[in-house]
């Protein structure tokens, strides 16, 4: 199979650019990423060499370029987007181009050239879920945030040109994914981080948020299953059944790294923030027989050690001069000096 992968130089992008790679040796894929904050060259440094695999700098919003690219591959898949929350109240408008007209314009382009289209969704969509409740792919969109609003915004696009059109169309839900080459925004890669070089980490509200974790890898291999055994116009959500309060997580990966829980800070909450996330993943176990490989203390373990063995790799996004450092000064209000604490 010939797959354009959208968004490949990001965090699950790149797995999954490398677990198709490594698992079909007859598939070719050819990633196609803007390179934005969040996309980086290096997390596809070892496939330099790899004729299977060729890398096109651009934008998923460029109609000619996408056009060209889709007649020459049998499927797409979407990871290209903008995907954290606290971005998206502080801008939503590079959310609204990425994730639903960036969309629109892969959608316009297979409804020309033919192929599947898998639109890789979140949780998030579903809004804030009770206590004892689990969400179903059948269950209304409710996004409270403008990030969650515009990914439910790609997906409705994906739902009216499957129907209007006859297009095939496939979308995942995934929930909280870690690992390694997560861009250092999110709570997990920031916390080890911050942990490592002994400042504090931001926990917001009361810390009893929760959400449930799935190893990237995991997660990347519950996509390539809808790609190729998911039914068209179907939707399937992705969770690894792994419910924790944020504060758990954090003080685990405190433990894990043998770091003091003094380094906790509560900071005011998220606006709007979502209490609670938790999918019912039945379908793609039952239809697809996904199922996570690894357990919740081997996600997070895998994670840490990953962070813990590639120093550069992170070092490099939070160099002090970088967008990392404007970023978390704008969130925070913390300015990441060039060494020792701040003064959170
Ligand atoms: O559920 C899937 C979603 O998970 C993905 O669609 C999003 O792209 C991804 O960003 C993630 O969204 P969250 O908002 O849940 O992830 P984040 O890592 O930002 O936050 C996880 C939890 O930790 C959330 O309850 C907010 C909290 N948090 C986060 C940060 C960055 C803190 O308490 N402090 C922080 O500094």
């Amino acid at each position: 199979m010939k797959i354009l992968v959208t968004g490949g130089a990001g965090f699950i992008g790149s797995a999954f650019v490398r677990l198709v790679l490594e698992r079909y040796p007859d598939d070719t894929v050819t990633t196609l990423d803007a390179l934005t904050y969040a996309g980086n060259r290096a997390n596809l440094s070892e496939l330099e060499q790899n004729p299977r695999h060729s890398f096109v700098h651009g934008d998923i919003a460029d109609v000619p370029l996408v056009d060209g690219l889709i007649a020459g591959h049998d499927a797409v898949v979407n990871f290209a987007a903008e995907t954290h929350v606290d971005r998206s109240l502080l801008d939503p408008s590079a959310f609204l181009r990425s994730n639903v007209e960036g969309v629109y314009v892969l959608l316009d382009a297979v409804r020309r050239h033919g192929g599947r289209l898998v639109q890789v969704s979140t949780d998030e969509v579903y809004g804030d879920i009770p206590e004892g409740k689990f969400s179903l792919e059948s269950d209304p969109l409710a996004p409270r945030s403008p990030y969650a609003a515009a990914k439910a915004g790609g997906e409705l696009f994906c739902r009216s040109f499957s129907i209007s059109y006859g297009i095939d169309v496939v979308v995942t839900r995934g929930c909280n994914t870690i690992g390694p080459r997560q861009y250092p925004e999110k709570l997990v890669p920031l916390f080890i981080t911050n942990a490592l070089e002994g400042r504090p980490l931001p926990v917001y509200g009361d810390g009893l948020q929760v959400r449930d974790w799935l190893h990237v890898e995991d997660h990347a291999a519950g996509i390539d299953l809808a790609l190729r055994q998911g039914r068209s116009c179907e939707i399937y959500n992705i969770g690894a059944g792994n419910e924790r309060p944020n504060i758990d997580v954090v003080r685990q990966l405190l433990a894990h790294l043998d770091k003091s829980e003094c380094l906790i800070a509560y900071v005011p909450d998220r606006p709007g923030h979502d209490r609670r996330y938790a999918l019912d993943s039945t379908k793609i176990r039952a239809h697809l027989g996904w199922a996570p490989q690894r357990d919740f203390e081997a996600t997070l373990g895998d994670t840490i050690d990953w962070y813990l063995s590639h120093p550069e790799w992170w070092q490099a996004i939070r160099n002090a001069s970088g967008e990392f450092a404007e970023y978390y000064e704008r969130q925070y209000g913390w300015r990441l000096a060039a060494a020792g604490r701040d003064e959170g």
